[in-house]
C-alpha cells in the first residue's frame, strides 16, 4: 500500500515508524514532514493545511491510505476532502472533529448525554463571564477559550481578578483571535490526570493502554502549559476498576452521542480525563492522537496498524483483537531553550546517527531539519526520546541515558518524567 501521512511532529514521526512495521506497507509518504521523518519516508513540500495539494497529490500517487494526524486540518475537513475525492483517509470528518474543535460544542454534549464533567457556563459577552465570574466569587476556576488555540487556550486562574483577567484577553483582546469569541467557565477539578487514546469506527470503541503527559515547562510542574514534556504508559493511576468505570460511563456513551447527534466519529478519539475523587470525568476531548502520548502508546502495539486503520474506516473495529505489549514505555521530550515562549532554531545537533537515532532507544523527531548529513533545531519540541522496558523504571532510566547520549545548545528537558503524581 502507499500511504500519505499528514503533519510534521513527534507524534507524526511515532506513526511512521509504527507504520513501516505492517508488512502492507509499501511506500510511506510525509507531508510536510521533519528531518527525523526525512530518514524514514518520503517528504513531501505540501503544508499542512492545503487540502487542495494533499487530494491531488494523493490521486497522482494512487495514495491507498491518508492519516491525517494534527487537530487543524482534522476541524478543517481535510478528511472529507480525501472521502470526497474517493481516498481512504484515517480520521474523524470535520462535523466529528468538532469534538475538539468547540469545548462550547464538547461541554454541551456532554450535559446533554450525561457524561461526567466539571460544572460550567458558556459565555458570549465578555460583560456578562465578568459578572458571573465576580458573583460566584469561587476561585481557582478555569477560562477556556471555545476553540483551537495550539494548547494554550485553558487559564487556571488562581484568585477572581486572575480570571477577569482571562476573559478580558480572550475576549476582548483576541489573544487565540476567533477562537475566543465565545468562552467557557469551569469548576476547578483536581485528582490525577490520565490520557486514554481509542481507536473508534463510530460504533465500536477500543481504547488503548493508557498514558501521562507532563505538560508543564519545568521540573515539579512548574513554569507555563506546553504541547507535552514527556509521557509515561501506562498511567499508573489507570486501575483496571477505573478503566471499567470510564469503559461505561465516558467512552461507550461519547460514542453513541456522536452517532446521535448525526456525528459519527471514526478515527482516533483522545479522552483527557481527571481522576476526581467523584469518579472520573472528561476533561477535554482531542479528534486525534496527543502528541507525546503516541510516543508512549505506539510502541507498545503489537496489532498492525494498517489493519486497525482499515478496520476503523470499514466499521468493522469490532471484528479485530487490537494487541499490546506488556511492561512500559517512556518517553523525555527534549525541547529548545526558551520553549514554549521564545527560542532560537538552526542549531546544530549532536550525538544523533545518520538515521536520527541513537541506540537502545526511540528517537522521535518533532522540530527538527535533515541538511548535508547533519540535524538542526526547528522548533520548540525539538525530539521525543522513548524507550520500552518490562518495568516503569527500567524504561525511564533508558530513556534518560540515551537523553545524555543527545547534545544541542541550550536542550532543555524535564528530570522529573514520571516521578511526580
Ligand atoms: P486542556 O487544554 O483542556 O487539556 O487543559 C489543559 C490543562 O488544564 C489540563 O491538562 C488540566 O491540567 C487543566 N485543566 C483543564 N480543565 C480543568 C479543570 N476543570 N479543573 C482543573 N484543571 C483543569
Ligand atoms: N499532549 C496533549 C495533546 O496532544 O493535546
Amino acid at each position: 500500500m502507499k500511504i500519505l501521512m499528514i503533519g510534521s511532529g513527534g507524534r507524526e514521526h511515532a506513526l511512521i515508524k509504527k507504520l513501516l512495521e505492517s508488512p502492507k506497507c509499501e511506500k510511506l509518504y510525509c507531508a510536510p514532514g521533519n528531518g527525523g521523518i526525512s530518514r524514514d519516508a518520503e517528504i513531501v513540500n505540501i503544508g499542512v493545511m492545503d487540502k487542495k495539494g494533499m487530494v491531488e497529490f494523493a490521486k497522482e500517487k494512487a495514495i491507498d491510505l491518508a492519516f491525517v494526524a494534527p487537530d487543524d486540518p482534522l476541524a478543517d475537513g481535510m478528511v472529507d476532502a480525501f472521502n470526497e475525492a474517493g481516498i481512504r483517509a484515517f480520521g474523524p470528518t470535520a462535523s466529528a472533529a468538532i469534538i475538539e474543535a468547540s469545548k462550547v460544542f464538547s461541554k454541551n454534549l456532554m450535559k446533554k448525554y450525561g457524561i461526567p464533567t466539571a460544572k460550567y457556563e458558556v459565555f458570549s459577552d465578555a460583560k456578562k463571564a465578568i459578572e458571573y465570574i465576580t458573583s460566584e466569587n469561587v476561585a481557582p476556576v478555569v477560562v477556556k477559550a471555545d476553540g483551537l488555540a495550539l494548547g494554550k487556550g485553558v487559564i487556571i486562574a488562581q484568585s477572581v481578578d486572575e480570571a477577569v483577567k482571562a476573559v478580558k484577553s480572550i475576549m476582548e483582546d483576541k489573544q487565540f483571535g476567533d477562537s475566543g469569541n465565545n468562552v467557557v467557565i469551569e469548576e476547578f477539578l483536581t485528582g490525577p490526570e490520565v490520557s486514554v487514546l481509542a481507536f473508534t469506527d463510530g460504533n465500536c470503541v477500543k481504547p488503548m493502554v493508557s498514558s501521562k503527559d507532563h505538560k508543564r515547562a519545568y521540573d515539579n510542574d512548574e513554569g507555563l502549559n506546553t504541547g507535552g514534556m514527556g509521557t509515561i504508559s501506562p498511567n499508573p493511576y489507570y486501575t483496571d476498576e477505573i478503566a471499567d468505570v470510564c469503559m461505561k460511563t465516558i467512552f461507550n456513551p461519547t460514542i453513541e452521542a456522536m452517532n446521535k447527534e448525526g456525528r459519527p466519529f471514526k478515527g482516533c478519539l483522545y479522552f483527557g480525563l481527571m481522576i476526581t475523587p467523584d469518579g472520573p470525568k472528561v476533561i477535554e476531548y482531542n479528534a486525534r492522537f496527543g502528541d507525546p502520548e503516541a510516543q508512549v502508546v505506539l510502541p507498545r502495539l503489537k496489532t498492525d496498524l494498517v489493519d486497525i486503520c482499515e478496520a476503523v474506516i470499514d466499521e468493522k473495529l469490532s471484528d479485530l483483537d487490537i494487541e499490546w505489549y506488556d511492561g512500559a514505555a517512556a518517553c523525555v521530550v527534549m525541547a529548545s531553550g526558551g520553549y514554549p515562549v521564545s527560542y532560537k532554531k538552526g542549531i546544530e545537533m549532536f550525538g544523533l546517527n545518520d538515521d536520527g537515532g541513537v541506540d537502545d532507544a526511540i528517537v522521535y523527531h518533532a522540530g527538527t531539519k535533515y541538511e548535508n548529513g547533519r540535524f538542526y533545531t526547528n522548533g520548540g519540541r525539538v525530539l521525543g526520546v522513548t524507550a520500552k522496558a518490562d518495568t516503569l523504571e527500567e524504561a525511564l532510566k533508558k530513556a534518560y541515558i540515551a537523553v545524555d547520549k543527545i547534545k544541542f545548545e541550550g536542550a532543555h528537558f524535564r528530570k522529573d518524567i514520571g516521578r511526580i503524581k
